[in-house]
């Protein structure tokens, strides 16, 4: 069994870890007082090739594979966790769908110039009464003169604040249920679609999330992604590829508050000594460690497994729930090593433990990710 890195995939691990150090860490403290959406440094990530790793560069993409993806997901979120998940909203649920549902005239018009990173996507799933049943949802699409009619709404979607089109799903025909769901793009120029005020989040407060309102809004059946009553499928197989996304960016997360947990420790003296020469602490950092590398050896496999072309839901779903579950550990443990200071703005700990905490909800809550590992595991 072989577990070394490429020489590429050393490559793009490197190249993001030296971005994330110059210019992510040092703003992200600021970024996040202000909510800002980090506009310059994502133009950067698109010349990198890093809005869309794994799309192949004949469709604007970085033309590398899942593991490279992870690799850069987990440094650019230890740089900043909310770069992160624009990063990774793009890649895993906006292009690959794209890539992996489109027809050659649709990758044309809706993959290359979002692969590209001229444009960014987003992916609209949840409604208001529709989170983890994500079958239950109310937006209809009514057919009507060569297209659908959109009605409804979604929200909390990420990237929504920014994004120049939406994959969206909606009811084609109700009394399917989840056979009922159809996949469309949508531009953010059509009429009737609206936006709604940005979301004032805990953490993860350089992306922008919002609701998206659809008001009639018409879609010619050119944009309709997949087959009518296919979406469901869509929708599951792309968030399998997005639960590696989140759980690097949880990784990630979790290195960070590590690493200043460590620096610190070693700085900071009490009994006349650095604390870190007491087990309390090399305990508590032993731990974190062991709990880093546990979660990437399974980010890893699920990675590997997408590019082997075979299923991975159960093990995506498993390196989800466990590395967003570890991030919220590893960062309220790195406030623990900074006692009274951790649990101020003058750390960062404070906010890698904010912003890890959506990990464990957002693309399948970890009671979610328990459902597909049980359900997958009964099949046998
Ligand atoms: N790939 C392909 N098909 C799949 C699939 C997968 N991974 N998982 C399920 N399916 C198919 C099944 O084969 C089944 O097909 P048939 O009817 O033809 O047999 C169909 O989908 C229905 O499957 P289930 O019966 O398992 O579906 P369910 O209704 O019981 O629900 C669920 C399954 C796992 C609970 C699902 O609803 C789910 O994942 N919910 C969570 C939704 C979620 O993750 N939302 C996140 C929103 S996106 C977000 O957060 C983005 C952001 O802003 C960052």
């Amino acid at each position: 069994m072989n577990i070394d890195l490429t020489e590429e995939q050393r490559q793009v691990r490197d190249l993001c870890r030296e971005f994330a150090d110059q210019e992510l860490k040092p703003n992200a403290r600021k970024w996040d007082e202000t909510h800002h959406y980090p506009a310059e440094q994502v133009k950067k990530l698109a010349e990198m090739g890093l809005m869309s790793v794994a799309v192949p560069s004949e469709w604007g993409g970085g033309g590398m594979d899942s593991v490279s993806y992870a690799l850069a997901m987990e440094e650019i979120s230890r740089g900043c966790a909310g770069t992160g998940v624009i990063m990774s909203v793009n890649n895993s649920l906006y292009c690959d769908p794209v890539l992996k549902f489109g027809t050659d005239q649709q990758k044309a018009e809706w993959l290359k110039p979002f692969a590209s990173g001229e444009k960014l996507g987003c992916f609209a799933l949840t409604e208001p009464m529709s989170g983890s049943d994500a079958a239950e949802m109310r937006t209809l699409a009514t057919k009507k003169d060569g297209g659908y009619v959109l009605s409804g709404a979604k929200n909390f979607i990420t990237n929504g604040p920014q994004a120049d089109a939406v994959l969206i799903f909606a009811m084609t025909d109700r009394p399917k249920g989840h056979k009922g769901i159809t996949a469309f793009l949508v531009p953010a120029t059509a009429k009737g679609f609206v936006r709604g005020k940005p979301d004032d989040k805990v953490g993860i407060r350089a992306s922008g999330t919002c609701s998206l309102f659809f008001e009639d809004v018409f879609v010619p059946e050119k944009d309709r992604l997949g087959k009518e009553g296919e979406g469901f499928k869509v929708a599951m197989a792309t968030l399998d590829g997005g639960r590696i996304g989140i759980a690097a960016q949880a990784l990630g997360i979790a290195r960070a508050a590590f690493e200043e947990a460590r620096a610190y420790a070693k700085e900071r003296k009490a009994f006349g000594q650095p604390i870190a020469n007491f087990q309390a602490i090399q305990f508590m950092l032993a731990d974190m460690a062991t709990e880093i590398d546990a979660a990437r050896l399974l980010i890893w496999r699920a990675a590997a497994l997408k590019d082997q072309g075979v299923r991975f839901s159960s093990e995506a779903a498993m390196a989800k729930l466990y590395a967003s579950e570890m991030a919220e550990r590893v960062t309220s443990k790195a406030i623990q090593v900074h006692g009274g200071y951790g649990y101020t703005k003058d750390f960062d700990v404070e906010r890698h433990w904010r912003d890890s905490r959506i990990t464990e909800i957002y693309e399948g809550t970890s009671e979610i990710q328990r459902v597909v590992i049980a359900a997958n595991l009964l099949k046998e």
